[in-house]
């Protein structure tokens, strides 16, 4: 719209000038004109009245003179006339214009001593008027008086404002014309054009005209179109590359790797149609408060510390909430930026929530019901109507900027978690050639603990819109059908593990989530001068070393973990003075007074137990409470002896599988909750329950002295198992199981 009004407004601004400039003279010449009529008109009358008035003089009759100018004046149809003697005095005067005589005329002596005649415009009243005054003589040419002719202008002025409304009707009508004209050539030269052509790289892009031409067209825009043809042609043959050989690649290997997952999305789903949706966003960019510099961050979360190396594997679009403080700045116009930053693999589009969506949506229904409904950790869910409207809400907020980017070709949507239990519903009822899938990150609880929320038929109905719901483990999707059989009316196949409703058929499978093998790129050497900084900086020269890694929450355990090593210590006094235990603790969800107060009673439990056992530069615990970026963690993982993860109950916990593939010299133990996910495939651990205080206690020291041998053997046996199901191969199972359930 701005371009259109820069071209159209100085054309306007042009045609207004001489339309304008032509006006002033016409209206110019018009008013001369009329003047002109005016002077001769009155000229003529005036020589008329000569005679007359001369008689009247040489007879010096005054009623004579009062009845020639009232005469004269409805005869010519005048304002009216005076007749004045010699020395300019009023001898007769018409009697409409009486106070005409009270008027100066300072130039009537001249008139009458020059003795010629004079016309000019005059101001009587209100208005002005036109006055001719011309001399009269004797036989002997001496000035015996004069008369004055006055006529009313105001004609003139009421022609000339008629002018003046044709010139401004025709010069309206003429910028209409302009406009519009000017608006038909420029659709018809330039929108048209290019609207086709967008509309012909969307379809492009979606795969939907990949052999067709664009269009025919001449002159400049016929040679971009020229081009724009030469780059699809190039992408149809390397898009056809690509697949053929993936194809044979995924034939040929054996290992799930980044490459391989590639190869498969590539054969399977082809470009442009994976798309994943989650709550928290994989890159966040933030303002420091105090530098005011903007940084990018990666936020801890087992999603994304999952999705993340598949998407980077796969390309496609990730959806999320942009809830960076500096996220805005960083997208395009359709709120979407490449990432990772350093080089872009695939593209992050951020929805925004404004505070009440956040507060509802996922502080309240999400983390405060949802959160506690699905973990046995004894906190109880709190289920708010006003949450769950916008719960409902924030859902169809997200469905609404999905389905503006799904293409018209089939396509893939993996939704991550319980953030988004209505969304497959949304989605399918506009779209249900779409093949969804929705992966649940966190336990499944039994029929009886779910059937306390109210609104369980809604959530259950939302998700198995889907094609296929993936847990952790069996235990939960047993769980899943269960709770669809009794809670809901559908038909639950338990051969085929999947639930009918509706027509619809969702499949429930286990798919153990995994994380990246970075262990073959790891830096020795920048990894080296990390650990030296951290067992200089706090002290740990000849210690032997503990870590826990955790967001602060009250699933984790890490309340239970502090009172275990309290009690290790107190029972083992021989290990004070050389166990270190470092705590990194990423502040989480803090609006939510459960976590609030976890993160108090976490400080004060540290505070009390260090105080009790320091002796000298020795304290057992070392807490360190912010967010931590993976190349932060990486070196207390390769410094650690021990990595304890003691969740009162966990989807899968995948820090427990990081410390694992970290440990390339397969030295250190795993000391590993059994209520984990991770505890069914990692049985090598050493298995507690967080819970009891006095055995978790007793395992640390066992795991100290465990056999050096017996700690290789068990974190080889750990390592093949992660390194073998990886998050490549978790994101493959479930990628071939989506593409077999496809839709034709
Ligand atoms: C759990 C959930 C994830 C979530 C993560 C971090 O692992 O299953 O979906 O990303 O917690 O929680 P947050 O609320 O910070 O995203």
């Amino acid at each position: 719209m701005k371009r259109i009004l820069l071209f159209i407004l100085p054309i306007l601004f042009i045609v207004t000038a001489v339309f304008a400039g032509f006006g002033i003279m016409q209206a110019r010449l018009e008013e001369e004109r009329l003047m002109d009529d005016l002077k001769k008109k009155a000229m003529a009358v005036s020589e008329s009245m000569e005679l007359s008035v001369r008689h009247i003089f040489l007879d010096n009759d005054l009623k004579v003179a009062n009845r020639l100018v009232e005469i004269f004046q409805k005869k010519e149809k005048l304002q009216g006339c005076v007749i004045y003697d010699k020395d300019g005095k009023i001898l007769a005067i018409t009697e409409r214009i009486s106070d005409w005589r009270d008027k100066d005329k300072p130039y009537l002596n001249d008139i009458l001593a020059s003795r010629s005649s004079r016309g000019a415009l005059e101001k009587f009243r209100e208005y002005s008027v036109y006055s001719y005054i011309l001399p009269v003589t004797d036989d002997n040419g001496d000035v015996i008086g004069a008369t004055e002719i006055i006529y009313d202008t105001s004609y003139v002025f009421t022609i000339l404002t008629q002018l003046w409304k044709r010139i401004s009707a025709s010069l309206i009508v003429l910028l209409v014309l302009i406009v519009i004209i000017t608006l038909l050539i420029q659709r018809q030269i330039f929108i048209l054009p290019v609207r086709r052509l967008t509309q012909w790289f969307t379809h492009f892009q979606t795969g939907e005209i990949d052999k067709l031409r664009p269009f025919e067209e001449k002159g400049e825009f016929g040679k971009l179109i020229s081009e724009v043809e030469q780059v699809a042609l190039g992408l149809r043959v390397a898009r056809n590359i690509v697949y053929n050989k993936a194809s044979e690649r995924i034939q040929k290997e054996e290992l799930w790797t980044e490459a391989k997952l590639r190869d498969l999305v590539h054969a399977k789903l082809g470009e442009n149609s994976l798309f994943v949706v989650s709550n928290r966003e994989p890159y966040m960019h933030i303002i420091e408060e105090i530098t005011a510099v903007s940084r990018c961050v990666r936020p801890a979360s087992g999603v994304v510390t999952a999705i993340d190396p598949v998407m980077r594997a796969c390309g496609g679009t990730w959806i999320a909430h942009g809830s960076g403080n500096a996220d805005r700045k960083f997208v395009n116009s359709r709120n979407k930026v490449g990432v990772p930053p350093e080089n872009n693999k695939y593209i992050l589009k951020r929805i925004w929530l404004s505070k009440n969506e956040e507060e509802g949506y996922y502080y309240g229904f999400a983390n405060e019901g949802l959160w506690p409904l699905c973990h046995i950790t004894h906190a109880r869910p709190v289920f708010r109507e006003s949450d769950w409207q916008m719960y409902k809400k924030v859902n169809q907020k997200f469905a609404d900027s999905i389905l503006e980017e799904l293409p018209k070709k089939p396509s893939f949507l993996f939704i991550q978690d319980y953030h988004f239990t209505l969304l497959p519903g949304m989605i399918k009822e506009k779209r249900p050639d779409v093949t969804i899938a929705l992966f649940w990150h966190i336990p499944w609880p039994n029929p009886e603990s779910f059937s306390i929320c109210p609104y369980q038929v809604e959530i259950l109905s939302g998700m198995l819109a889907c094609d296929l719901i993936g847990f952790h483990v069996q235990y939960h999707c047993n769980n899943f059908l269960e709770t669809a059989n009794r809670l809901l009316e559908s038909r639950v196949d338990t051969e085929k593990f999947s639930i009918v409703r509706g027509g619809n058929e969702t499949f429930i499978k286990a798919f153990p989530i995994s994380v990246d093998d970075y262990s073959d790129v790891i830096d020795p050497k920048s990894d080296n001068d990390e650990i030296e900084k951290i067992r200089k900086e706090f002290n740990l020269e000849g210690k032997i070393i503990a870590i826990g890694v955790d967001r602060i929450d009250y699933t984790k355990g890490i309340i239970e973990r502090i009172q275990a090593i309290d009690r290790f210590l107190e029972k083992y006094p021989e290990y004070k003075n050389k166990f270190v235990f470092i705590q990194l603790a990423a502040p989480s969800r803090t609006h939510i007074k459960r976590y609030h107060d976890l993160m108090g009673e976490i400080d004060e439990l540290v505070e009390k137990k260090n105080w009790k056992y320091s002796a000298g530069e020795w304290k057992p615990m070392v807490y360190l409470k912010k967010q931590f970026s993976p190349e932060e963690i990486k070196p207390y993982y390769l410094l650690a002896d021990m990595c304890i993860v003691s969740s009162l109950h966990d989807g899968m916990n995948l820090v427990a599988k990081e410390y694992v593939i970290s440990k390339k010299d397969l030295s250190g133990v795993l000391l590993l909750s059994r209520f984990t996910g991770a505890a069914r495939e990692l049985t090598d651990s050493v298995q507690i329950n967080p819970y009891s205080i006095e055995d978790f206690a007793d395992a640390i020291k066992f795991a100290i002295e465990m056999p050096a041998e017996e700690k290789k053997r068990h974190m080889e046996k750990m390592r093949a198992i992660v390194k073998k199901n990886n998050v490549y191969r978790w994101a493959g199972n479930i990628i071939t199981e989506l593409t077999s359930l496809k839709k034709a």
